[in-house]
């Protein structure tokens, strides 16, 4: 298998990240290496169905497995209490027991989804992760957040469960459309905003970049983070730069701006508020604004501070009257703020002009 890196995960449930390309073709006996042949409850959407699915159930397949599919309709709309109950109910039909596996194939919306089935199906079942998007792999299939969205909000359901290893192949990444590159960039840039300069350079000069180095450099860091803060107590918030306003933002325009590109207004806003603060300097916000720019995701604010504050108080990170932002000290460097939720207006204000 032409493995590029493997990140190990020190979690209370510990495990493995395999990076490289083309190696999707080889889950099966990847999965062999983890697990004894049983039933895999494939999950993935219809988009990934006509693209990976087969050579993944075919690699499995002879690697001793039996596979059962579930694929439904692309998109975060899908990422409900109503798929997840389908697919539960799924599961229990094909009389999946404990000592079989969920395998998520796909994006974000997939791997959440079926973590979380993976979660409560019989109190918890063993779950493999194969991200097959770019923001899947720097961020939402490593780590153990999985969830679904309710009315109220997005991921207000969801389990703190570790898969038992995630295959990453970036060679599936040559079939995402451009926004999607664009969406999993603002995850990737966020990344180096916190702990990279190196990093973050590749990203500044982008036809530097080797995309499947900076993939496994961003996993390694979310492991880092992991390690020391599973349950998301203190240091795992860092991971939200961008994300208090940008989840607002995603929530406003009615999902119709993806979460990455959310997440790239978001982190520009909290930059420029930071800098006129004096919390960074303007070169150090004019940098991080630069890049994202750079990789054509939007950073300025189409909703007014009100609207933003109403949603962001549901936002489930809220403690009380208090939320913490994550602020750019410099490039690679970003601290943990707490303010009072009031103050949290002020911030969209400031953060939403230029001058
Ligand atoms: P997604 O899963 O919806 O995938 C985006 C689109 O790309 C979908 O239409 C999908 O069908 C398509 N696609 C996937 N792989 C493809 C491929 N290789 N080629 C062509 N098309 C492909 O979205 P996403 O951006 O991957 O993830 C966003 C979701 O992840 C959100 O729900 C967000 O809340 C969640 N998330 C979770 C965490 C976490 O820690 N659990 C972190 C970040 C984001
Ligand atoms: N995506 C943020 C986290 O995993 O904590």
């Amino acid at each position: 298998m032409p493995v590029f890196d493997r990140i190990p995960v020190h979690t209370a449930s510990p495990y493995t990240v395999t990076v490289g390309q083309d190696i999707v073709s080889e889950s099966g006996e990847w999965l062999r290496d983890l697990h004894a042949p049983c039933t895999v409850q494939l999950v993935t959407d219809d988009t990934v169905n006509t693209l990976y699915a087969d050579t993944v159930e075919h690699s499995l397949t002879a690697a001793g497995f039996t596979v059962h599919r579930f694929v439904f309709p692309h998109g975060e709309s899908s990422k409900t209490t109503a798929t997840l109950v389908t697919l539960l109910e799924r599961m229990a039909e094909q009389e999946i027991t404990r000592q079989d596996v969920v395998a998520a194939l796909g994006g974000g919306v997939v791997s959440d989804l079926a973590g979380f089935a993976a979660a409560v199906y019989l109190r918890g079942i063993p779950h493999v992760t194969f991200p097959t998007t770019l923001l899947s792999a720097v961020d939402a299939a490593v780590g153990g957040k999985t969830g679904v969205d309710l009315a109220a909000g997005k991921n207000l359901a969801g389990a703190f469960k570790q898969p038992l290893g995630v295959l990453c192949d970036t060679a599936t990444f040559a079939t995402l459309p451009p926004r999607e590159i664009r969406n999993g960039m603002a995850e990737t840039v966020k990344t180096a905003m916190l702990c990279d300069t190196d990093l973050f350079a590749s990203l500044e000069n982008a036809e530097d970049l080797d995309l499947t180095a900076a993939v496994a450099r961003c996993i390694r860091y979310k492991a880092y983070v992991v390690e020391q803060d599973e349950r998301d107590q203190g240091l795992r918030q860092l991971l939200n730069l961008g994300h208090t306003v940008g989840h607002a933002i995603e929530q406003c325009s009615d999902y119709t701006l993806a979460h990455g590109e959310a997440v790239a207004i978001g982190m520009a806003v909290i930059a420029r508020a930071a800098a006129r603060r004096g919390l960074c300097t303007d070169d150090t916000a004019a940098r991080l604004i630069c890049t994202l720019e750079a990789h054509g995701l939007p950073t300025g604010n189409p909703y007014t501070a009100e609207e933003l504050r109403a949603v962001a108080m549901r936002d489930k990170k809220r403690r009380g009257d208090r939320l913490t932002l994550i602020v750019p000290l410099t490039v690679g460097e970003c601290v943990l703020h707490d303010i009072p939720t009031a103050e949290l207006a002020a911030w969209i204000t400031e953060g939403s002009t230029n001058q």
